[in-house]
């Protein structure tokens, strides 16, 4: 039958409002169980989308956008801007052996529910890596995983990211997030 398949590819202006809709109902199940509103769906959506390096994909199940994920490239001054000194430092330790890696930030990773446990997750990063990979250049991909996200635990541990050591408080006291790190080379 026409459309029955799965296909991952970029992220068109025309799938947007299902981006969003697919990132509300992912932060509305485990572990999250937020409300996100409209008005703040777009302005994270503006937030991500206007950084350099903005790169988003869409996973498409029988014709059906059911997934996204998006990443960007940051410097370390932008990174001690928005995350703070002990990861931007962290980072500039790392790269010091090696200041041609490239800094990625994986920004988001979602899935609808319904479509959970279907290794969507999987096959985003997969493809994202690959192409990554077929630029020819080293990166750092950088991501803050709650530490009670078991299903991103589990995920990111999958593609080989390792903690990086560096904690933030979450705003649900008393959890955390850890800064996790991979590099690709
Ligand atoms: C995190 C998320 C993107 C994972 O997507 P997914 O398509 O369900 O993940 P996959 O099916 O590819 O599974 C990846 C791994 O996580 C595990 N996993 C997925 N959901 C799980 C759950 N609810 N509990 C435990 N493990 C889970 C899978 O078993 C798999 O593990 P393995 O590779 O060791 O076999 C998805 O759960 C989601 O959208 N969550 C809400 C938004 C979010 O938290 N995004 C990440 C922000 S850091």
């Amino acid at each position: 039958m026409a459309n029955k398949r799965t296909v991952i590819r970029l992220l068109q202006p025309a799938d947007v409002p299902r981006v969003l809709a697919i990132y509300q109902d992912a932060f509305a199940g485990f572990p999250w169980y937020e409300t996100l509103s409209d008005t703040e769906l777009q302005a994270r959506w503006k937030h991500d989308s206007e950084k350099a390096g903005f790169t988003a994909y869409v996973v498409e199940k029988d014709g059906l956008v059911v997934a996204s994920g998006w990443h960007d490239a940051i410097s370390i001054d932008q990174l001690r801007q928005e995350r703070g000194n002990e990861l931007a430092d962290w980072v500039e330790q790392k790269l010091t052996t090696d200041p041609d890696r490239q800094v990625i930030w994986e920004r988001e990773l979602v899935v609808a529910q319904q479509y959970q446990r279907q290794r969507m997750a999987t096959r985003l990063r997969g493809h994202s890596e690959s192409n990554l990979k077929l630029s020819g250049n080293k990166f750092l991909i950088l991501a803050r995983i709650r530490e009670d996200n078991i299903a991103s635990i589990r995920s990111a541990r999958r593609f080989g990211f390792s903690k990086t050591g560096v904690r933030q408080a979450a705003s649900t006291k008393p959890l955390k997030h850890d800064y996790w790190y991979r590099e690709l080379n």
